[in-house]
């Protein structure tokens, strides 16, 4: 660095595993390859001229398939990037994470990392060892994206397939390397290179939930032809609460909202939410949600509106403050 040269912006980077460190012998074999077997040394060896974007401090947290992502993994990883980001000198965060949970890990940092830096995370298709893997560029994509002063105060975003993408309601919608979208409500902006093209800006705030040392217990049903109204009762007895995944607007067969009105009337907490990709549920629209006592998540994907309930929960067992939060994030 000459005299005149500022210096590069920190970003902490956190490996957690997935296919972005996914390794096998054969480089077109695309199933069957271990996934986090690759440390974070390794990756970045892959990505030329990070080292001239930011000034990365990496550390391997996890080396995991996020299938086996577990609450405990959701602690240490809020814990350890509340940490790294309270430090002035640091910019950003980059997270690497299997993508099969990766909506919920994002929903979740969003929820409970609250921060103005930038906290980007992404992964990748291809395993590391494959012809075209997409790992390396979407690792210098969310570092970009994390050093960018554009990004700060976006909440947690997630970075694939050259797309910025807000955490609240993005999914997995593709088993190919454009595998991450928010649906028919869109991307935040675009990543080329070095450049960060940002066309809009989530208009939910970030949260502040603790991420406590007991997790309620939250399940989530899916409303099918044939699902017997005894299942719910027998999955709610097992619950602090419980996410509904219903047709159309969230809606229920008769036999399902009385299951789920028993269980409400019990204390199990109730979210009414749709099973339709871009779905939404109107509090008190087609099902009288006050009356029932129903959460409505709005548009927030099922196994999103999981995670917050079970944030929530930790705050309170009220239905109306719950709502609230719902309606806030
Ligand atoms: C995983 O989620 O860890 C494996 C699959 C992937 O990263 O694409």
């Amino acid at each position: 660095m000459t005299a005149t040269q500022a210096p590069l912006p920190r970003i902490t980077l956190i490996a957690t595993g997935g296919t972005i460190a996914g390794a096998c012998e054969d480089a077109l074999q695309q199933q069957g390859y271990r996934a986090g077997a690759l440390a974070i040394d390794h990756l970045l060896k892959q990505v030329p001229g990070l080292a001239t974007v930011a000034d990365i401090h990496a550390e391997q947290l996890f080396a995991i398939d996020s299938a086996s992502i577990e609450y405990s993994h959701w602690q240490q990883l809020a814990e350890r990037l509340k940490q790294l980001l309270a430090d002035p000198g640091v910019h950003g965060a980059v997270v690497l994470h299997g993508t099969d949970t990766l909506e919920e890990t994002a929903y979740v940092l969003h929820l409970t990392v609250p921060s103005a830096k930038p906290i980007v995370l992404t992964g990748a298709m291809r395993p590391a060892t494959a012809i075209s893997a997409d790992g390396p560029m979407n690792l210098y994509h969310a570092v970009t994206a994390a050093a960018h002063p554009d990004c700060r105060g976006l909440g947690a975003l997630v970075v694939f397939g050259d797309t910025l993408l807000a955490a609240r309601g993005m999914q997995k919608c593709d088993s190919v390397p454009d595998a991450f979208g928010n649906g028919k409500y869109g991307r935040l902006g675009l990543i080329k290179g070095r450049a960060v093209f940002l066309y809009q800006r989530p208009v939910r705030a970030p949260g502040d939930f603790q991420v406590p040392a007991t997790v309620p217990n939250v399940a989530l049903l899916y409303g099918h032809v044939g699902l017997d109204p005894e299942m719910i009762l027998q999955v709610g007895r097992h619950c602090d609460g419980l996410v509904f995944a219903g047709v159309g607007n969230g809606n229920l067969h008769p036999a399902w909202q009385r299951s789920l009105t028993e269980l409400a009337a019990r204390g199990v907490c109730i979210v009414r939410t749709s099973r339709v990709a871009n779905g939404t549920t109107v509090h008190n629209g087609d099902i009288d949600d006050d009356r029932a006592g129903f959460i409505s998540a709005d548009n927030l994907p099922p196994v999103q509106a999981r995670v917050l309930l079970m944030l929530a929960l930790s705050k309170t067992r009220d239905p109306r403050v719950i709502q609230q939060l719902f309606d806030m994030y």
